[in-house]
């Protein structure tokens, strides 16, 4: 329901609430419940849509070095609020090899919030703009988008959540281990950011077990654990939330983030001493008890602070491919919205 809500008067979005209505007597596939579809976060969406962008991103990985023009005649605006490597060239590169015709707007180039209102760059760029990637801070601001341009909009990264990011690391899972389901994925570090919490919510929705290792003043708030506790009861996901690091035995997976995430600069000296005992290192590798837990990082990684060098450049870490993941998962999310 979180999703109509966000689309009212988006074109795409009254459209799906109509097929909906008559998907009483003719149920809707997912590929037509994905046409038209914003990605926000991964709240709106159902664990059977989410494993669809999945099993299609590892299509899209086996065929990468064929040539399609899937986005021919297509546009995308790429509008960014804070700096990205990744982000910005995995949409970039994705969309503008299958044909299609990507624009990069920074906060430097255009009036967003500025000079005009969010609602009003909105409705010009569903104007020109097949769709819209927005990487900023506020979460509202990707949602007024979405609501006022009537076209998709993809959450590049906000404070909030960073859908895209969670995606390609749970296909990264999967490509390390066959399957996520019931695999034990540490989050070490700032248990409360973009991140964590879009891991938080991919993993209740598809019966990963999922644990948050941090300080408790960094735990994340009670109304998102409350949502994604109901949502690992249908999945049979375990979300566990704890401030000691003992907690990563057994773990498949170790991740972590920067300790101060981007908007967040002041926190610096704060964050190093409240996050010191959550490095992960050679010794929190060894708590796991296993020889075969992989170790991600969505980057930019702070070595030395999150995570020591050994650790990310080693033959555990799988950082480097989680970041090629992006290309193709994101290609997948915007071959699922928008492509004929
Ligand atoms: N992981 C990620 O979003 O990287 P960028 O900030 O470089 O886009
Ligand atoms: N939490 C980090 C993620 C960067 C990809 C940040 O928001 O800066």
């Amino acid at each position: 329901m979180d999703f109509l809500r966000i689309t009212k008067n988006n074109a795409a979005g009254a459209a799906l609430e109509r097929k909906r209505a008559i998907s009483y007597t003719c149920p809707m596939s997912i590929q037509e419940t994905l046409k038209g579809r914003s990605l926000l976060t991964w709240l709106d969406y159902t664990p059977d849509e989410i494993r669809y962008f999945l099993d299609l991103s590892k299509q899209v990985k086996h065929e990468k070095h064929t040539v399609h023009e899937r986005f021919k005649g297509k546009t995308l605006a790429l509008l960014f609020e804070k700096r990205s490597t990744r982000t910005r060239c995995a949409f970039e590169t994705a969309f503008g090899e299958e044909g299609g015709h990507p624009v990069f707007l920074s906060t430097a180039d255009i009036q967003l919030g500025a000079k005009e209102s969010v609602e009003d760059t909105a409705r010009v760029l569903g104007r020109m703009f097949s769709a819209i990637q927005f990487r900023g801070f506020k979460q509202s601001t990707a949602e007024t988008l979405a609501v006022y341009s009537g076209v998709p909009v993809y959450n590049g990264l906000t404070d909030a959540f960073h859908p895209t990011q969670a995606l390609a690391d749970i296909f990264t899972i999967e490509e390390n281990f066959g399957e996520c389901r019931n695999k034990k994925l540490c989050f070490v570090g700032d248990g409360r950011n973009n991140v964590a919490r879009s891991l938080l919510v991919i993993s209740a929705k598809l019966g990963v077990n999922f644990s948050i290792i941090s300080p408790k003043a960094l735990f994340p708030t009670p109304e998102l654990l409350k949502t994604c506790e109901d949502a690992a009861k249908q999945s049979g996901a375990q979300i566990t939330v704890c401030d000691d690091a003992a907690g990563v035995a057994g773990a498949d997976a170790l991740y972590t983030d920067v300790w101060v995430s981007m908007g967040e600069e002041a926190m610096q000296e704060e964050r190093r001493a409240l996050l010191q005992a959550y490095q992960i290192n050679r010794t929190l590798m060894d708590m796991t008890g296993r020889k075969d837990t992989i170790f991600l990082h969505c980057l930019p990684a702070v070595k030395g602070e999150e995570v020591t060098a050994d650790v990310i450049d080693g033959p555990q870490s799988r950082a480097w491919d989680q970041a090629e993941n992006r290309k193709h998962t994101i290609k997948a999310i915007m071959l699922a919205t928008l492509a004929e």
